[in-house]
């Protein structure tokens, strides 16, 4: 089998997505999002997102291989996310997904939605060199890994050790009074902004926790320290400076990843650096790996906006990753996993 064709399958969240690959060419991608059904509720709903999976499954994952041209017997295999995300999502997802394999008597793979937020970047950037670092940054997730092979063997070098990037750029969002999610709002506003306004903290750079922790992030006191010089300002009767927040603390939290992915790749000697993961669509995050990574010699892989958000192509990208080194498929009775462990790529 020289180019694996692999239908993938989304639904940790909020988006239902089924996408097909062959080899590295992404062949057909659809997504629908229930995103508009939580806006009001300020966060996703897990029972709404539940529901919404159950209706768009078969409409999405029809599309996908209508798009492609294809049936369910033009597949060499499928693969689903089977964690990390919201327990009821996940299940509507991996029930649909095993019921379609032993339809067609397929493999499924039951796959960790992370590392298909890694994989993906080899649609537009090609396989990867081995001993790779990567950057993931969601909404659940700040992770420096080291990816030996994206198939096999994948480590944590550091991870958050409170709120992701995205969670406290959505949690500050709303106190500015931006509709759930709110990150892309604070990415339009830091544009207008004077990003040395405000200073915001940057927590384990410095000093002996920095030294215990090189590699880990913690974003809870950025989100306090922001609230703080807002209720402040209230109090005082001042002017909100919206633009001059919102660009202070992307410079500040831009600044702190791209710094400790560049140094993470220097210690493990990686000349590449993968990013993925929702808030990866950041533009001051995009400019400032981009400017460190030119500094250091370090390439950056930064995939397309469309590819960084949830996606079915991320999930059949590793699906073709693991069928091209040979990794046996999930058993029939594999469990889903809402706290699947990043060093776990395939159930
Ligand atoms: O990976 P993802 O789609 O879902 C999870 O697996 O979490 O990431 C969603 C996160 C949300 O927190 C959202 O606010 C953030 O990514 N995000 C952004 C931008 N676009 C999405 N954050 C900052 N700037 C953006 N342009
Ligand atoms: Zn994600």
């Amino acid at each position: 089998m020289s180019e694996p064709v692999v239908l993938g399958i989304e639904s940790t969240c909020d988006e239902t997505a089924a996408a097909v690959v062959r080899g590295r060419s992404l062949v057909s991608n659809v997504v629908a999002s229930s995103m508009d059904e939580h806006a009001r509720y300020g966060g996703v709903i897990p029972e709404i997102a539940s529901r919404a999976h159950a209706e768009a499954f078969i409409p999405v994952v029809s599309k996908a291989l209508a798009d492609a041209g294809m049936t369910l017997a033009d597949l060499d295999a499928i693969a689903v996310s089977a964690g990390p995300g919201l327990a009821g999502c996940l299940a509507v997802g991996v029930s649909g997904a095993k019921a379609l394999a032993l339809a067609c008597g397929k493999p499924l793979y039951g796959v960790n939605h992370v590392i298909g937020h890694i994989a993906v970047t080899q649609l537009q950037f090609g396989p990867f060199p081995p001993d790779t670092l990567a950057l993931i940054v969601s909404g659940g997730h700040t992770s420096l890994l080291h990816v030996k092979d994206v198939a096999r063997k994948v480590d944590v070098v550091g991870s958050t050790l409170d709120d992701a990037a995205g969670e406290c750029f959505d949690k500050i969002a709303r106190i500015l009074g931006f509709p759930y999610p709110g990150g892309p709002h604070i990415d339009r506003h830091a544009q207008a902004g004077d990003p040395m306004a405000i200073s915001v903290p940057q927590a384990l750079t410095n000093g002996r926790s920095g030294a215990r922790h090189p590699y880990d992030f913690s974003f809870s006191g950025v989100k306090t320290a922001v609230a703080r010089w807002v209720e402040t300002q209230h109090a005082q009767g001042g002017e909100i400076p919206v633009d001059d927040i919102c660009a202070s603390l992307a410079e500040s939290v831009a600044a702190v990843l791209s710094r400790k992915a560049i140094a993470a790749c220097e210690r493990y000697d990686s000349r590449t650096l993968i990013v993925g993961g929702g808030f990866t669509a950041n533009s001051q995050l995009r400019a400032k790996l981009l400017e460190e990574g030119g500094e250091h010699g370090v390439h950056v892989r930064i995939p397309e906006r469309s590819l960084c958000t949830d996606n079915g192509a991320m999930v059949a990208m590793l699906g073709v990753n693991l069928v091209e080194a040979g990794v046996r498929p999930s058993a029939g009775d594999f469990p889903i996993d809402s706290a699947m462990p990043m060093s776990k790529i395939v159930m």
